[in-house]
């Protein structure tokens, strides 16, 4: 059964994937609440807000933080959330191999890409439980594959995908009797900040190609590691 998409809560939403999230769901006429750590900054946001009016909701929420996630989750109280994408995501700077490893900047990936997300699910399966779609998509990364990794390096970027990998797969099974379908997907090489300007696929491109995978996804698909264009990654 295809997904209902009918308020869609988007994380780490002021920038890159997940603002074109945001742009391209508001165009298709859904609801949309815009996650992002400082909402009085979010230019980008603010200007889709002025068309989007009642449509576009944004909130603050820092994924690292317990208490902002809760604040967030209690501000959108009753609502329910159909889709929820998580798409903050922080990628470090090289230079994270055998010899170079920084252990605090990896502390701190793992806090954004692994816990930070697994956060957000718990926070707001209540929200999900409330909605339709009932559908979690948390965005992780190729790098993230143990069975693609034949460079090395990147270590921190790559453990925070895997860890997320499998934090999201016992998530998919636990919230199944919740009818709550949770998968991770690969957005792409995609030029934003953290892709840089060599990637191939535009945010647009990226983004166009998920929604309709995401249109399309239903219980049979939990616990998935998809690409953007749907077909499935190797672990
Ligand atoms: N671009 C690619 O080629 C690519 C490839 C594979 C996977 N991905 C994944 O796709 C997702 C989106 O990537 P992107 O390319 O859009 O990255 P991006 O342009 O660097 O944007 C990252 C977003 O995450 C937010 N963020 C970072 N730390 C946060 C925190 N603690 N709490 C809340 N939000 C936080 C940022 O907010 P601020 O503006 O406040 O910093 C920003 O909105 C990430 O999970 C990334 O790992 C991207």
């Amino acid at each position: 059964m295809p997904t209902i998409v009918s308020t869609v809560l988007v994380t780490g939403a002021n920038r890159g994937i997940g603002l074109e999230f945001v742009r391209q769901y508001l165009l298709e006429g859904r609801r949309v609440i815009a996650a992002c750590r400082a909402p009085e900054r979010a230019q980008a946001l603010n200007r889709l807000a002025e068309d989007a009016a009642a449509r576009l909701q944004i909130v603050a929420l820092d994924v690292t933080d317990t208490a902002s996630v809760a604040s967030a989750a209690r501000v959108l109280q009753e609502q329910p959330v159909d889709v929820l994408l998580n798409c903050a995501g922080v990628m470090g700077g090289p230079g994270q191999s055998l010899g170079h490893i920084d252990y605090v900047d990896w502390a701190a990936l793992l806090e954004v890409n692994t816990l930070g997300a697994v956060r957000v699910i718990e926070a707001f399966t209540a929200h999900l439980e409330r909605g339709a779609g009932r559908l979690a998509v948390a965005l992780t990364s190729g790098m993230g594959s143990i069975a693609e990794n034949t460079s090395g390096g990147w270590v921190a970027y790559r453990t925070s995908k895997a860890a997320l990998n499998m934090a999201v797969r016992c998530a998919a099974i636990e919230l199944a009797a919740r009818h709550i379908t949770c998968l991770v997907m690969h957005p792409g090489w995609v030029r934003t900040d953290m892709g840089g300007a060599q990637a191939p696929l535009s945010a647009e491109q990226s983004v166009a190609s998920m929604r309709r995978v995401i249109a399309g996804l239903g219980p049979g698909d939990s616990g998935a590691f998809l690409n953007y264009d749907g077909l499935p990654c190797r672990w």
